[in-house]
């Protein structure tokens, strides 16, 4: 998507070889216009797939789900990363460890807002090493619901999440695929 890739090479900053900075348009402040635009690109990417739901984690994957959604006129449904200790209700819950944080969070979903039968589009910001996908995807089929799509708005390509994703059956689509990054510097896939 060559409008957000031409806005990661003006406002994202490469902080050295691993992390990018995109925290003035895409995490922490948000740009709306480029937000929907970013929505009805998955919008058209999965227009095919008789998606009924669409599913991401929180925090940073709500706005571009929310997005998305609208754009696809379909439920969106957060999983979260902690629960309640109150809540009593049937959840579906998977470890996922993140790399950045060096921490693990039971991702978690309440049962009845995905169920048998539906075809989940996932979507995040940004795919690094997979793990949070493929604890999304675990957490969907635990549900008796299909992974009919992954879309992600920035992926690493030097990192192993997609290798990964590919290996376990999924084939994320990604709209801005970072092949290089060093401090400063942002390179992207042809
Ligand atoms: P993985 O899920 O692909 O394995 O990725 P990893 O553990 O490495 O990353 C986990 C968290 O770090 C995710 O946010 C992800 O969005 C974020 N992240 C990964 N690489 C980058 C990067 O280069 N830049 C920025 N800004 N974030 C990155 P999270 O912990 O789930 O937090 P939240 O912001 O969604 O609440």
């Amino acid at each position: 998507m060559e409008l957000l890739k031409q806005r990661i090479l003006t406002d994202g900053k490469a902080l050295n070889s691993d992390v990018l900075l995109v925290d003035s348009f895409i995490n922490h402040q948000i740009d709306p216009p480029l937000m929907q635009a970013i929505g009805d690109e998955f919008a058209r990417l999965f227009k095919d797939q008789g998606i009924t739901h669409i599913v991401t984690i929180e925090s940073s994957g709500i706005a571009p789900a929310l997005m998305a959604a609208i754009a696809m006129d379909v439920p969106m449904v957060i999983m979260k990363k902690s629960i309640s200790s109150i809540l009593s209700e049937e959840l579906h819950q998977t470890p996922v460890y993140s790399f950045t944080k060096g921490t693990t969070y039971q991702l978690t979903l309440k049962s009845q807002f995905i169920k048998k039968g539906d075809r989940v589009l996932f979507i995040d910001d940004f795919l690094a090493n997979g793990e949070a996908a493929l604890g999304a995807a675990r957490v969907i089929e635990m549900a008796g619901a299909t992974v009919a799509g992954m879309g992600i708005v920035i992926e690493k390509a030097f990192q192993p999440g997609r290798e990964r994703l590919i290996q376990a059956g999924y084939a994320p689509i990604s709209l801005a695929r970072i092949s290089y990054m060093e401090a400063g510097v942002v390179e992207f896939e042809p």
